[in-house]
């Protein structure tokens, strides 16, 4: 096949992915964004398919309907909290395959099309260096992410003494190691310096705290972006270049959005011991700090229907409750009856990005009414109700006034502001962060005890 055709096939499809990535940016131009995708995939596949190397389309087709149907499954099977194991578990195959794809250039470089037989050169050997450390960590690092995520493994961190030395004095012998392997090229030295790429990114994942893991995948992802990037220069394929850079600088940039988002820097995340199960108190351990005000379903009801605006706050809780459905009908009643009801979205509700708009979306509720933090905040103070509903940390006002909180400096909802506060959530239990949350005693609040969508059905009752 023509190698012009080839390159505007694949710049064709370097567009879709940019256009894909786009339109995955909002809820409403999501399916469109991925349909763009799927249709720039399909090209690449074709136009690869094409090529004069491919001998015999027999394995990639079988690939194809193999991989193909075990995606589909999956995608069909997994449930929205569960995602962020699934992108683990995914990424954990992109790595090994630059992992494979090192070796087997390494192996035989005529497959590659590169000199068959003659040394090669240095550049190409830092290049293969490169694609199997970035592919070896992503692989073992997203194994542990997946099997503490998935709950095989206790989601707390695992740190023991020394540890930090431990892992500095593996990155280091893996430096030598590929300084011995750009000298002798040999594919001994090869596999001996991936084992210890694969060791260290297990060793760099073990100490971070379950639910830190959402960065982490988020790091993950992007170094899996890196490592196609390190193939397709390694097979010569400027497709894999763009493609891998796209997911490479798409996974970065969001690494840092959910850091700012929590007010943690990146360093101090991979480096753990923060956000572990042991962080968090039970159910009732929080410090009682003054009088709580209790209601239920009945008086709920009655306050949000005599309110002129009422603002909702989703977080996990909502997530775990799967209580969009309930909620998306209680906002429904509310709305017949005249009251303006909005959702205020905070970065990081939840438990990884988007979350609250995908559940949200999910339940149909209007885009309009999904309004992002930081154009919503300033209308806290003019609001009647705030709905806290399975959210917590992301409205602590701690993190405004007291600098010695772990959560000092994130940006939160300004919920207080509003003329009344229900917090709906099960206990006076902390949420991921592990802190007490001031507002649970404040006159304006009133607490809501119970599963967050059990709450919702019987305030639709009450109605
Ligand atoms: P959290 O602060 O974790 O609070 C969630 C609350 O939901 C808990 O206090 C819990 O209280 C309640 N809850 C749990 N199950 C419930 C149920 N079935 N019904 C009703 N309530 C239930 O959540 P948030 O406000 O969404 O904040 C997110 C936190 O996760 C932040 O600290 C953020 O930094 C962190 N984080 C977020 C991300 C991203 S990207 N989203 C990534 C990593 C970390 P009870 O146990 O008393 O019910």
């Amino acid at each position: 096949m023509n190698g012009d055709f080839t390159s505007y096939a694949y710049l064709v499809s370097a567009i879709c992915f940019v256009l894909a990535i786009r339109g995955l940016a909002s809820p409403e131009t999501a399916r469109t964004g991925n349909l763009i995708g799927i249709v720039g995939m399909a090209i690449a596949g074709a136009a690869t398919l094409l090529l004069p190397q491919i001998s015999t389309w027999l394995f990639v087709f079988a690939g194809i309907v193999i991989g193909g149907a075990i995606g589909a499954f999956i995608a069909l099977k997994v449930k929205i909290t569960d995602l962020p194991q699934m992108v683990a578990i995914f990424n954990s195959f992109v790595g090994l395959a630059a992992v494979l794809i090192s070796g087997a250039t390494l192996h035989d470089p005529s497959l590659y099309g590169m000199s068959s037989g003659a040394a090669m050169g240095l550049q190409a050997l830092i290049e293969i260096a490169l694609s199997a450390l970035i592919g070896a960590v992503t692989f073992t690092g997203s194994i542990v992410a997946f099997a503490k995520l998935q709950g095989l493994m206790t989601g707390s961190p695992l740190v023991f003494p020394g540890q930090r030395a431990v892992n500095g004095l593996l990155g280091l012998t893996a430096v030598f190691a590929t300084l011995a392997f750009a000298g002798w090229g040999s594919e001994g030295a090869f596999w001996g310096m991936t084992a210890l790429f694969l060791v260290w990114g297990a060793m760099v994942v073990l100490p971070i705290g379950g639910a830190d893991m959402p960065v982490v995948i988020s790091v993950l992802n992007s170094l899996s972006g890196w490592a196609s990037c390190g193939i397709g220069f390694t097979l010569d394929n400027p497709l894999l270049i763009v493609t891998g850079a796209l997911v490479g600088a798409s996974g970065g940039i969001l690494s840092y959005i959910m850091c700012k988002g929590m007010n943690r820097d990146l360093i101090s995340v991979l480096l753990g011991g923060f956000g572990g199960e042991t962080a968090h108190a039970g159910p009732g351990a929080a410090a009682p700090a003054g009088t709580v005000k209790s209601g239920n379903a009945d008086d709920a009801a009655f306050m949000l229907r005599n309110a002129g605006s009422v603002i909702i706050v989703p977080g996990y809780g909502m997530a775990v409750a799967q209580a969009q459905h309930a909620l998306r009908e209680m906002v429904d009643l509310l709305k017949r009856e005249g009251v303006r009801v909005r959702y205020a979205i905070h970065p990081v509700a939840g438990r990884m990005p988007g979350h609250m708009n995908v559940l949200l979306a999910e339940a149909n509720v209007p885009y309009e009414d999904v309004v992002e933090m930081d154009d919503i905040n300033r209308d806290f103070a003019t609001n009647d109700v705030a709905f806290v509903i399975g959210a917590n940390d992301t409205t602590n006002p701690s993190a405004k006034n007291d600098p010695s909180s772990p959560i000092y400096g994130m940006p939160v909802l300004d919920v207080e502001r509003s003329g009344m506060v229900m917090f709906v959530k099960r206990s006076m239990a902390t949420g991921y962060a592990g802190v007490d949350n001031p507002l649970f005693y404040n006159d304006n609040t009133m607490m809501l005890f119970g599963d967050a969508k059990t709450m919702c059905e019987d305030i639709v009752k009450a109605f």
